[in-house]
């Protein structure tokens, strides 16, 4: 077993995933007074690369397939990749899916939807004191505060409550206070050691009211049985959780938006001891997560991607038109489908500069042309 897969085995009951997965769904903990739904933003976490034009189209093809019944409700949306979950956020606050399944390999960010969904007041009480006292204070308490939380080591072979605390509020913190949103790596705190970079100071993107909201949100989706219990674990497993949980095949649709094939070692990668987020630096993760989509997969998905053109003319990626399940991934329900694939451009902060420019991205989907016709443009030939 992999430190990562050990520490992640640890953040999660063991149950045999099919009845874990059929078992959540519908499942409502309690029913509350909603709270008050967020204005814009729904996600506490910012994310480098984060896709908002995306979020859009991505609800338009899906609101498309359901109306032409290729998907069917209740549907349920799953981000194996979750990162921010803006797109699962969104899509479950907006009625176009009716639950949402969000999982990371990252344990720092696992453990901040987990303590989010199931736990919010606490974290939220958390985040009050740090701001309270630190964040508010600013200059050089606000910058060691910043240096104890990226120094502090939580042992994720251990997770505990305390320790998924822990690792919780650590992810909130870095993440609202550090240059970009970047979790790992040599990014440093925004405005500076001396905080006096670029007329911002740490506490400009820690708004603890706004935050307050946005988390009591995620925990209400959740207490509501929309979002199911998030999970601390590799792509393929959130793949293969849902691909086994039987008759899922027109109610269920994956977004996976993997790391970056250009910039993950920078954004993502940099510091993670984790075997599984380790292998984006070089191609093989993100050629088996193309085999894997291409022939194993009994539900529709919908991939983006930052564009190279590697992405569509390697024919280990996804040069091919079609998913095409193997004999052996047919028997256990592998679906076959026309690949649709265009682009989108997008204005994001994918690099440590926090510089916005045009990026083209790239979508790949198992939808049908018709529902992304409009939405994305075609690929150049
Ligand atoms: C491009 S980001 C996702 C951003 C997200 N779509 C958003 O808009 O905020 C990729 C995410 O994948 C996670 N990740 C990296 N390797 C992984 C793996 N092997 N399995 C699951 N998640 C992984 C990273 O921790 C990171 O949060």
């Amino acid at each position: 077993m992999t430190q990562q897969e050990r520490s992640c085995a640890l953040l999660q009951p063991a149950p045999s995933a099919p009845l874990a997965v059929s078992r959540q769904l519908g499942v409502v903990h309690n029913n509350e007074e909603a709270p008050t739904q967020p204005k814009r933003f729904l996600s506490p976490l910012r994310y480098p690369g984060a896709k908002s034009k995306l979020t859009p189209i991505i609800a338009e093809m899906v609101q498309r397939a359901r109306r032409a019944r290729r998907l069917r409700g209740p549907l349920t949306l799953i981000e194996p990749f979750a990162g921010g979950a803006a797109t699962s956020l969104r899509l479950l606050t907006d009625g176009i899916v009716e639950h949402a399944f969000i999982a990371d390999g990252d344990p720092m960010v696992a453990s901040f939807w987990r303590e989010a969904a199931m736990r919010p007041s606490a974290l939220i009480q958390a985040m009050r004191a740090e701001y309270r006292n630190y964040v508010s204070i600013g200059g050089a308490t606000a910058v060691a505060r910043w240096d104890h939380w990226r120094q502090l080591d939580v042992p994720t072979g251990k997770l505990d409550e305390s320790a998924q605390h822990q690792l919780a509020m650590k992810c909130l913190f870095l993440n609202r206070t550090t240059f970009s949103g970047i979790l790992h790596g040599s990014a440093g705190p925004i405005g500076g050691r001396a905080q006096k970079e670029g007329g911002y100071s740490i506490s400009c993107r820690f708004n603890p009211d706004a935050l307050a909201e946005r988390i009591q949100w995620i925990g209400h989706l959740y207490a509501t049985g929309k979002l199911l219990e998030p999970k601390c674990q590799d792509w393929r497993q959130s793949l293969i959780d849902f691909a086994s949980a039987g008759s899922v095949r027109d109610g269920v649709i994956a977004y996976l938006d993997p790391p970056y094939v250009a910039k993950s070692t920078k954004l993502y990668r940099k510091s993670f001891k984790a075997e599984a987020l380790d292998r984006w630096g070089d191609m093989t993760e993100h050629l088996n997560l193309a085999a894997y989509l291409r022939q194993s997969t009994p539900f529709r998905w919908i991939l983006s991607y930052d564009y190279n053109p590697e992405l569509t003319t390697d024919v280990m990626l996804y040069r091919s038109g079609t998913v095409t399940p193997t004999e052996a991934t047919a028997a256990l329900g592998a679906g076959r489908y026309r690949m649709v694939k265009g682009l989108i451009e997008l204005q994001h902060t994918a690099s440590v500069s926090n510089r916005r420019r045009p990026v083209q991205e790239l979508v790949i989907s198992t939808l049908s042309e018709s529902d992304t016709a409009g939405l994305i443009t075609p690929l150049p030939q």
